[in-house]
């Protein structure tokens, strides 16, 4: 009912607005006085996550791009190998798996058949699981060896939303948890990124008080068939979030690749007008990654492509190479998938609602998918 969907038009839209609480929500709770982490449902003993050396993350559709972001993280903080499998592929390939594996299982419904077989797995191959989950006493998190919730409230829409930005947040706060058990992160680095995961929130409110150019273009691209999403580091997961919501909702035809693959094979698809969304990494830190992403831009305009440039605030090196500019708040390089990936899920949404689709029921999906 109208009542339900808190005067919003669908549950979308009412779940995106919601995302600066559900940001905080996580955070909420899990920080100490002094900016250490206090991850107490984390019920794995200190001594396992210590002597684990390898992570390895399974989940479907969305939460898997969670897991994906959430590598960097893992691997620049704690120094641990971390990979990233969709759990429908994970078990068949005999993976390698022991006392000394961490897994991480990534689901919104906690009910998700492929991931659960993935976990059991896992399990009797005797390594420890911890899952990271939306729904409380949910299939997933009962079986596995800790939980860490994620409080994003109930998630109703089909393509998930807020359930992701709370799974980056549990996945960040679980990366630097685990660099605080093990010493690779000493404590005043610890309280900088708290101090910069905190300001998330806001940070994505701001991101949605200015989509009203986001929500003009996405209608005005309502009879495309195409449209590609470009991302490095970070940004390629990102890319490919905004390429998997674009298919959800809208039925078209999107593809994300890394900025970096485009002159091995992906350049060829570029077309005149064809429209191309680049989320481009912050100027500030790794400015390799950025300047060239800025020449993958600038190459894809020379061959027509209409360029929707999603940048950080006062990054003014794409200004000339963007037909479309969308501005984000400036973030840390590994944060900024929680904002860069909210302009996408708007899109996506308009796009959808411009061809007609049903928004939170699109045609052929499940919310959770309990056979394998
Ligand atoms: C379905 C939904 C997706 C979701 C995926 C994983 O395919 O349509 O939106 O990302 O399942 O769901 P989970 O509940 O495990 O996060």
């Amino acid at each position: 009912s109208a009542a339900e969907k808190g005067g919003y038009d669908y549950f979308m839209l009412k779940e995106i607005a919601e995302q600066p609480k559900a940001v905080a929500d996580t955070l909420l709770g899990r920080i100490g006085a002094s900016g250490e982490l206090t991850l107490d449902e984390v019920r794995i003993p200190q001594s396992v996550l210590r002597e684990a050396d390898k992570v390895v993350i399974v989940a479907c559709g969305t939460a898997f791009h969670a897991g994906l972001i959430a590598k960097y993280a893992i691997e620049h903080w704690t120094r641990i190998p971390c990979e990233v499998e969709l759990a429908s592929e994970f078990r068949y390939r005999d993976p390698i798996l022991d006392p000394r594996t961490l897994v991480i299982a990534i689901s919104q419904s906690g009910e998700t058949m492929d991931t659960l077989m993935a976990l059991r797995h896992a399990r009797e191959q005797g390594a420890k699981v911890l899952a990271i989950c939306n729904t409380n006493g949910s299939t997933i998190p009962r079986e596995s060896d800790a939980v860490l919730y994620t409080h994003a409230g109930p998630e109703v829409a089909v393509a998930s939303t807020k359930a992701f930005l709370t799974q980056l947040v549990a996945c960040y706060l679980l990366a630097l948890y685990l660099g605080q058990v093990r010493g690779t992160k000493w404590a005043d680095e610890i309280r900088a990124v708290v101090r910069d995961l905190a300001q998330i929130s806001g940070q994505v409110e701001r991101v949605l008080e200015t989509m009203e150019p986001v929500r003009e273009l996405a209608r005005s691209l309502a009879d495309k068939n195409t449209v590609l999403f470009l991302g490095r580091h970070v940004g390629y997961p990102v890319a490919l979030e905004g390429a998997l919501k674009l298919k959800e909702l809208a039925y078209m035809h999107a593809e994300g690749f890394a900025a970096g693959e485009l002159k091995h094979g992906p350049i060829a698809l570029i077309d005149k007008d064809l429209p191309v969304v680049v989320v481009v990494p912050s100027p500030r830190g790794r400015s390799v990654l950025h300047d060239k992403i800025v020449s993958n831009i600038q190459e894809i305009r020379a061959r027509g492509a209409r360029t929707i440039v999603i940048a950080e605030e006062g990054d003014e090196a794409v200004v000339p190479y963007a037909d479309h500019l969308v501005r984000i708040p400036a973030t840390p390089t590994l944060l900024q998938p929680m904002v860069a990936a909210v302009p996408l899920q708007v899109f996506a949404c308009e796009l959808a609602t411009a061809r007609g689709n049903e928004v939170d029921q699109p045609r052929n999906l499940a919310k959770s998918v309990t056979v394998e």
